[in-house]
């Protein structure tokens, strides 16, 4: 890719997609950052030679493609404030800022301003992300497939066909490492409660849980099969399992992403008002 990708905003998510990008062999020269912070302007340079800048204006001027990526309660301002300079320079504009709607962001940027929503979430930092993506039907295959090369760098992409999935993507991939961690660390606990120290419980659940992710990701068989695959009759796995399923763990799980998709309409509407 020979165009010219400029983030405004240069903190953690910032840092994995420019790193994904290079990795992906994008030319750190074509990566430009705006970003307020001297010292982490300085980082960003040391870190993957890429360019940097304390003006977003300059920023966006010499952009192909623009992600956003300062915090929401930020982002308001800072759209309404690139607005004359994207009328100009007309970038694809990419936003990850977590809950803010398309509409809202088209008024901020401008009508005429090529716009996809992006919700990516914290595996990006290795490069082992899963982004959800929104834009509306106008938008050109062009820029749909320019939106998908920056995310796809930090891992893997999917496209929602209509904006309120969104929420769902933010309640199941957005917040969803933080479930998995929370099952690790009551695994762990529980572990240690049978008596096994904590840095064995630490490893054992981690590797586990790395080994049963592969094994769902990389088997042809559905994840029941799997299951089955490890519970033999009459043996422990079944009444591990019984257990969680009289603990009702499936409606647990839904009601858990149930309150997370509401959470995320929420903060839209609280997000947007200004
Ligand atoms: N982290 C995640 O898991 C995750 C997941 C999905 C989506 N996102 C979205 O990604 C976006 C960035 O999140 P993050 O975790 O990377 O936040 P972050 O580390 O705080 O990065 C935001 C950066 O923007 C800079 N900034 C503040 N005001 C600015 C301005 N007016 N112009 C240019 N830059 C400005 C901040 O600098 P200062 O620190 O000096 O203020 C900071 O370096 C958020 O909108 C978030 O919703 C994050």
């Amino acid at each position: 890719m020979n165009q010219t990708i400029a983030f405004i905003g240069g903190g953690n998510m910032a840092g994995a997609l420019i790193h994904g990008l290079i990795e992906d062999g994008v030319d750190p020269g074509r990566i430009l950052v705006s970003e307020p912070d001297a010292g982490r302007r300085e980082q960003l340079a040391a870190r993957f030679g890429a360019r940097t800048t304390e003006d977003n204006t300059t920023a966006a001027g010499e952009a192909q493609i623009l992600v956003l990526a300062v915090k929401p309660q930020v982002l308001p301002k800072v759209a309404r404030a690139l607005a004359p300079a994207l009328a100009q320079s007309r970038p694809l504009c990419i936003s990850i800022a977590a809950g803010i709607r398309h509409a809202a962001l088209q008024r901020w940027l401008g009508e005429e301003v090529a716009l996809v929503r992006a919700m990516p979430n914290t595996p990006a930092m290795l490069q082992a992300g899963a982004t959800g993506l929104y834009a509306p039907p106008t938008l050109s295959e062009e820029h749909r497939q320019a939106a998908e090369h920056v995310l796809r760098a930090v891992g893997v992409v999917v496209w929602v066909e209509e904006e309120a999935l969104m929420d769902a993507v933010t309640a199941v991939s957005g917040s969803g490492p933080a479930y998995f961690f929370l099952f690790m660390e009551a695994m762990e606990a529980a572990a240690v409660k049978l008596g096994l120290s904590p840095e064995t419980a630490r490893l054992l659940v981690r590797q586990t849980a790395q080994g049963a992710t592969r094994m769902a990701l990389e088997s042809e068989l559905d994840l029941p099969d799997l299951r089955r695959g490890v519970t033999s009759p009459g043996g422990t796995t079944e009444r591990a399992v019984a257990a969680f399923e009289e603990g009702g763990l499936r409606n647990l799980v839904e009601k858990a992403l149930t309150a997370a998709e509401n959470r995320s309409r929420e903060l839209s509407a609280e997000l947007e008002a200004e």
